[in-house]
């Protein structure tokens, strides 16, 4: 596909049909990820593939919904804006609907803060518009950095730091654009 058209046709799905998705489509998504420009080349990133883990992911965070209604402060917790409630509860839905859930981690060095999470910005904007290209649908769920201790613990990748995560499946609905600013509010050019 022209790719001004695969820009316009990606979207936030947040509907996904249960279908499963071949490893080769998976494999190309994560290629196309792996090409993304990074700072100072560091490629700081670490994708992981769960399918019926994703479940188990779903259920971490309705714990820790939980605790927090349950006014159980947990330190780890604390250092973010942490509102969770209805955005937490609509992504705790799709990971259950999407047959995938990519994660991405990046790799733990402080020094790199800044780059590393622009560069993890590109290979995830890589995979959204490599599955628009071939007919999936894909949302980034950020709402699992709320969580992203024990996640990385669970997995057994706690030297590693969550950074978001992308639902992947075949669409279930046709996605309405949403309202984007114009190029005059947004841009502003200097001789
Ligand atoms: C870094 C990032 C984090 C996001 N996190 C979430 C999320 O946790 N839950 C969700 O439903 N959408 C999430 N989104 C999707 C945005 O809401 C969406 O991109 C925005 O509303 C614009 O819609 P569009 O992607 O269809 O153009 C996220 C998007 C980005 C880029």
């Amino acid at each position: 596909m022209e790719l001004d058209k695969v820009i316009e046709l990606r979207r936030s799905n947040r509907s996904f049909k249960p279908d499963k998705i071949a490893k080769s489509k998976i494999d190309y998504l994560l290629n196309c990820a792996r090409l993304a420009p990074s700072a100072a080349n560091r490629q700081p990133w670490h994708f992981v593939v769960l399918e019926d883990t994703r479940l188990a992911i779903a259920e971490i965070m309705v714990k820790q919904l939980e605790r927090q209604n349950n006014k159980v402060v947990d330190r780890s917790y604390a250092t973010r804006n942490y509102s969770p409630t209805a955005s937490v509860q609509e992504s705790i839905k799709i990971i259950k609907e999407a047959p995938v859930l990519l994660l991405i981690f990046r790799e733990n060095n402080a020094n790199w803060l800044e780059g590393d999470y622009l560069s993890i910005g590109c290979a995830g904007e890589n995979i959204c518009l490599a599955a628009a290209n071939i007919g999936l649908g894909s949302l980034w769920i950020r709402d699992v950095s709320y969580t992203r201790y024990d996640i990385a613990k669970y997995l057994g990748l706690d030297d590693l730091d969550l950074v978001t995560a992308i639902a992947i499946g075949y669409p279930n609905v046709e996605n309405y654009r949403a309202k984007k600013k114009e190029l005059k509010e947004i841009v502003t050019y200097l001789k």
